[in-house]
């Protein structure tokens, strides 16, 4: 865990970068500061690894002050990303990222080798690894940028901005990648940034600055769509609140699924209307997959793929109540299509029931 204890850091002559920050990064997660321009988030993180040394307060790894530690020892148990992956230019790929392996007592040879393991762990091939880095894009940098701050395989990482130096559609790969990435090798992690999307998307939880870097609020995504702690944060959060708030609400049990019939292709009108519940029928495959809905009243002859609506969308069990409410608003009938893992057919949810059960999760999110 990474702790924060009322840390104030004050540049000469001026008022407080970060004022009375107290904050706790636990381990194994990523938490987000997350804040407009100017708010101390960068300060705080060059704090941990005392690029910058508090005005006062302390900061603790694993209840560990780190002011009492060595500080090259301190920065090599610590991985640091930055906006412009901050390669340096006269070394190729892979002795790059075995940079900090090297400074750490670890032979070239070894150290190469772990290196050009590294490179694939960040979704570069070998190609890449006795490049320069001014022969790679932006997005490449960045994931060498990653590798080099694993490859003394820390257990905390500080990412400042990693991401944003790259245009929108490479970001959202790069955040992707790294999510996953994030899941296997579980590091303490404080990522910085000002993308409040990233943030959500990123964090195991959140933690939201202002200006003169207070802590205006700290939750997960979730709670924070939910119920954000004044207007600044409101308003930092932006549109659309309520709605990507379903992104982060389970679809648990109380929703109720029920059984909704099916019949397969080269179903007759009269087997198709003895079935139906209502106008709207279900098509399965012989797995019992859902392959759309048809309309019973207007089938004339035995059920062929193209009388089949496919606009549905399905929703797995597990999956967000944005996906239950796209399915159910989805569907010609109004039903949203409910699968299991495999894609089989478990039955139907009711546009009412999803809307009911928004309401309890909301309900269940207040305080
Ligand atoms: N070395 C410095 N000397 C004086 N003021 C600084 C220095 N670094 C940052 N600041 C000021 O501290 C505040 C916080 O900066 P910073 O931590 O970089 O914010 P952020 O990363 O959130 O954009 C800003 O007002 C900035 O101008
Ligand atoms: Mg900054």
């Amino acid at each position: 865990m990474i702790l924060f204890d009322d840390v104030t850091k004050t540049y000469p002559g001026g008022a407080p970068a970060v004022e009375g920050l107290t904050l706790a990064a636990p381990t194994g997660r990523l938490t987000v500061l997350v804040g407009p321009s100017g708010c101390g988030k960068t300060t705080s993180l060059r704090m941990v690894n005392r690029l910058i040394a508090p005005t006062s307060g302390r900061i603790l790894l694993d209840g560990e002050p780190t002011e009492a530690m060595d500080v090259a020892k301190l920065r090599r148990r610590i991985g640091y990303v930055i906006q412009h992956a901050g390669l340096f230019p006269h070394r190729t790929v892979v002795q790059n990222i075995a940079t900090t392996a090297r400074l750490n007592g670890v032979a070239k040879g070894p150290a190469l080798k772990t290196a050009r393991e590294l490179l694939e762990r960040v979704g570069l091939t070998q190609v890449f690894a006795d490049r320069y880095p001014y022969q790679l894009s932006g997005g490449q940098q960045q994931r060498v940028g990653v590798a080099r701050a694993l490859a003394a395989d820390p257990k905390f990482m500080l990412m400042d901005e990693p991401f944003s130096a790259v245009d929108p559609v490479v970001r959202g790969q790069l955040q992707d990648e790294f999510l996953r990435l994030q899941r296997e090798i579980g590091k303490t992690i404080i990522m910085v940034t000002h993308d409040i999307d990233e943030a959500l998307k990123l964090g195991d939880q959140v933690a939201v600055l202002r200006t003169g870097g207070k802590l205006a609020q700290l939750a997960t995504p979730r709670d924070l769509l939910a119920r954000p702690a004044d207007a600044f944060v409101a308003d930092f959060i932006g549109r659309d609140r309520g709605y990507r708030f379903l992104g982060f609400a389970e679809f648990d049990d109380t929703l109720p699924v029920g059984p909704e019939p099916s019949v397969s292709l080269g179903a007759t009108p009269d087997e198709a209307r003895r079935s139906a519940t209502d106008r709207w029928m279900l098509a399965t495959d012989a797995a019992r997959r859902p392959l759309g809905w048809f309309d019973t009243a207007a089938l004339r002859a035995p059920l062929r793929e193209g009388d089949l609506n496919l606009s549905g969308t399905l929703v797995a069990t597990g999956g967000t109540l944005r996906q239950v409410l796209d399915a159910a608003l989805s569907a010609p009938s109004g039903r949203g299509v409910v699968v299991d893992a495999a894609g089989v057919l478990l039955g139907t949810v009711r546009l009412s029931d999803v809307v009911t059960a928004i309401e309890s999760a909301r309900g269940g999110a207040r305080p």
